[in-house]
């Protein structure tokens, strides 16, 4: 049975459910942020001499992604802090070099510096918060649930699916460098960006493991982990795991060098 993929909100390419549902207040408060991100990075210019501070630089980021995240079910903005540090960086790069598509984060970022991505990427990887209270109700049935549940712990070896948990780690909340948390997500977030690499919408560069699995997931697929994982509690130890176990196939995101020598 083959339905139409989500339709991650406002990308450049297309029509959107996010802005058909954006409410008017989130633009003014663009045009609020973009000016002062215009302003920062002005600020940041080689020749004024006067740099702004990284809080005033990530000032209009919390304006949209805030700092503890939504705890609203109903809310899109992914939670930035507490996420690996070398995985918020390689985002920045994919919204401001083509490889993701999201239109108010590419304005944003589009003449930013590596240095200033890293910068503001080290600010949020740092910031140590605890995840609001996440609401379990659903309207998922059982067995919605437990096809997600299944294909997160085990994946699904007749299609070549790899459990999810064998790279994003058993707690589900990443592992150091590059890979991110998959609890304390918006479910309409999760599946929006399990839709992108369905249709080709997000990558990283080569090797881009989360593509190859991604393009295996069917919409079947995505509503089901999604709406498994938006309903799962955040562990009290919400950090990203260490590098231990190799993963099943290499990704880009787990550079061989740590990001500190890597520059
Ligand atoms: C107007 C609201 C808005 C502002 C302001 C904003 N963001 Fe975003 N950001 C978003 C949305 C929406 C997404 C999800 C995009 C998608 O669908 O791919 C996002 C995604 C991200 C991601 C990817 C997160 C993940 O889990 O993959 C990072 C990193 C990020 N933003 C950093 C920043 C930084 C740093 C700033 C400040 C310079 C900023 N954002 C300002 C709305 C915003
Ligand atoms: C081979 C390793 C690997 C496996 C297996 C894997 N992932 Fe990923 N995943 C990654 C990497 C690496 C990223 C970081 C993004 C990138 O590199 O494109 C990622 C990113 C994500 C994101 C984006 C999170 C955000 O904040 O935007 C989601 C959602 C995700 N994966 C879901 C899944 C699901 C669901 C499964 C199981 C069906 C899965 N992943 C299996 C490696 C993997």
């Amino acid at each position: 049975m083959k339905t139409r993929a989500p339709t991650p909100p406002q990308r450049q390419r297309g029509r959107s459910i996010a802005s058909a549902l954006r409410p008017a207040s989130v633009l003014v408060l663009l045009a609020f942020s973009v000016g002062a991100v215009a302003a920062a990075e002005a600020n940041a210019g080689h020749n004024t001499g006067a740099r702004a501070t990284i809080e005033q630089r990530v000032a209009p980021c919390i304006a949209c992604h805030g700092r503890q995240g939504s705890s609203s079910n109903a809310a899109y903005y992914p939670r930035l802090s507490g996420k690996p540090e070398g995985y918020l960086f390689d985002q920045l790069q994919s919204f401001r070099d083509g490889r993701r598509f999201h239109r108010d984060m590419v304005y944003l970022v589009r003449h930013m510096s590596d240095e200033n991505l890293r910068d503001m990427a080290r600010y949020f990887a740092r910031l140590d918060l605890p995840y609001p209270a996440v609401g379990t109700t659903t309207d998922a049935d059982a067995n919605v649930l437990a096809r997600g549940q299944q294909l997160v712990r085990e994946g699904d070896a007749a299609r070549g699916i790899p459990a999810c948990a064998s790279c994003h780690g058993d707690a589900l909340m990443g592992v150091e460098p590059g890979i991110p948390p998959l609890l304390g997500l918006p479910r309409l977030y999760i599946a929006s960006q399990l839709g992108a690499w369905l249709t080709g919408d997000r990558s990283a560069p080569e090797p881009d493991c989360m593509s190859q699995v991604g393009r295996k997931l069917d919409t079947a697929d995505i509503n089901a982990v999604a709406a498994w994982l938006a309903i799962q509690p955040v562990p009290q130890e919400s950090r990203a795991a260490a590098r231990s176990a190799p993963l099943p196939t290499p990704c880009h995101a787990m550079r061989a060098q740590p990001l500190a020598t890597a520059r």
